[in-house]
């Protein structure tokens, strides 16, 4: 979440209002941490960051992790798959955006992945108390 899914939807977030073509790469890109201004920048960097988070769905699907109040992470609950596969499917979308260097097709798409964030966050995230997490 923390690692990979925040800082890519961050990347593509930024697609939204600032047109990646336009990014100025950094003084050294080999060294960049804005991947937007890294050797990997521009729309590269959104197609990058849109990958990252549809790759990344299948290791919420891998055994044997917990959730930070120690409960299994919910891979038997048929929701947390639907949700997982709904995050994958988001993030291939916006890959396709950003593919296609259309800056109108990332505030759609980046619209369908906070919907797919979102809606997982209230189904097993948002509650009273971390203990009632990954229920
Ligand atoms: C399939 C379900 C699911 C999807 C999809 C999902 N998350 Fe999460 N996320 C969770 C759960 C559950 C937690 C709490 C984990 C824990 O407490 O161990 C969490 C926690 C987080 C946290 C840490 C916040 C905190 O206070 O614990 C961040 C940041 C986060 N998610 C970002 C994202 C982003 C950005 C996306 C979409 C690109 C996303 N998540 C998609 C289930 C999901």
């Amino acid at each position: 979440m923390k690692g990979i899914l925040y800082p890519s939807s961050n990347v593509i977030f930024a697609a939204q209002t600032e047109n990646p073509a336009e990014v100025k790469p950094a003084a050294d890109p080999a060294m960049a941490t804005n991947p937007l201004a890294s050797t990997y920048g521009k729309w590269q960097a959104v197609e990058n960051s849109a990958l990252a988070i549809a790759e990344a769905a299948i290791l919420l699907t891998i055994g044997g992790r917990k959730c930070s109040n120690g409960l299994d992470v919910p891979l038997k609950n048929a929701d947390w798959m639907k949700l997982v596969q709904g995050l994958r499917d988001a993030g291939m979308k916006v890959y396709k955006a950003a593919q296609a260097k259309s800056q109108d097709d990332i505030v759609a798409t980046a619209g369908d992945l906070t919907e797919a964030c979102d809606s997982c966050h209230g189904r097993f995230r948002e509650k009273p108390s971390i203990a009632e997490r990954c229920k």
